[in-house]
């Protein structure tokens, strides 16, 4: 179940307690204190990143209402036959513009060639991310048609080429996506946010990731049990360092570094 607010800000005041203070202090990691400084916590504008920001702000300011298309009865965030304001979708569902940048940066910084995002929604994130590698392909999948066509749509008039997008759920297209890719090397998870399945979803990509693959996960603060799931997560053996950046976590499985949690502060939090 999703916390309400007062358990946001009782995991927010933890956070704060433990974290590391901006500017890359006490980082005594060279590899995080240089992705830190360099990669996440500056914050640089691209120009790219306009168009993307111009196609949010259209659909925040769209009156327009569509009925969900569900594949599966329900998916996180929306049930099938349900009516909902595209402004709505952009204001909840996806990610604010620091997370995109930020999701620009990394992605930019690593050059990965396979890339896979759980959770398309209307594409803002998935175009952060292509636009980040134009060289890599980026699969996406999203279980309703209906987000789905609109995100494809825009896609196509962005000319943004190298995109998958793939509508169905993860539980079946995922497998399908790993017997067919050679490896992930970037990830980013948004879709259910429910820790066992992301546990699940985390399992079916494991065996694709080598030691350069960065897996971002988002929502890791949503509820008890994505809390219970990060944790998890950065307890796996294979996981190397971890980074928690309050809303999103980053995992890298690089050999041959110290196993390592660093709690860093990015954007509003
Ligand atoms: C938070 S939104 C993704 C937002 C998007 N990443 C962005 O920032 O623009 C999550 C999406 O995942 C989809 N979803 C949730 N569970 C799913 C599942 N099991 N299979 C397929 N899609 C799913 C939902 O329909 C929703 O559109």
């Amino acid at each position: 179940m999703r916390k309400g607010a007062l358990g946001i800000l009782m995991s927010y005041l933890h956070f704060r307690k433990k974290c590391l203070p901006k500017g890359g202090y006490g980082i005594h990691s060279p590899f995080v204190f240089d992705l830190y400084t360099t990669t996440i916590e500056n914050d640089s504008r691209e120009s790219v990143f306009e168009s993307i920001e111009v196609y949010r702000k259209e659909l925040l300011g769209c009156d327009i209402g569509i009925i969900r298309k569900s594949i599966a009865e329900s998916l996180n965030g929306g049930f099938r036959g349900e009516l909902v304001k595209l402004s709505r979708i952009a204001r909840t569902a996806s990610v604010p513009p620091h997370l995109g940048r930020l999701l620009y940066r990394i992605v930019n910084r690593f050059k990965p060639n396979v890339m896979l995002e759980l959770g398309t929604s209307v594409g803002i994130s998935s175009m952060y991310i292509a636009k980040a590698n134009p060289q890599g392909v980026l699969y996406t999948i999203e279980g309703d048609e209906a987000v789905f066509g609109i995100a494809q749509k825009r896609f196509d008039t962005m000319n943004i080429t190298n995109i998958k997008p793939i509508c169905g759920i993860f539980e079946t297209e995922l497998p399908s996506i790993a017997r067919e890719v050679p490896g992930f090397d970037f990830v980013f998870i948004d879709g259910d946010h429910n820790g066992t399945k992301l546990l699940q979803y985390f399992n079916v990509i494991l065996p694709k990731l080598n030691e350069n693959s960065v897996v971002v996960v988002d929502d890791i603060r949503w509820s008890n049990d994505m809390e219970d799931a990060w944790r998890e997560l950065k307890a796996n053996r294979q996981v190397s360092v971890s980074i928690d950046l309050f809303r999103c976590g980053v995992l890298f499985f690089r050999k041959g570094i110290a196993k390592q949690n660093f709690m860093l502060r990015y954007g509003p939090f």
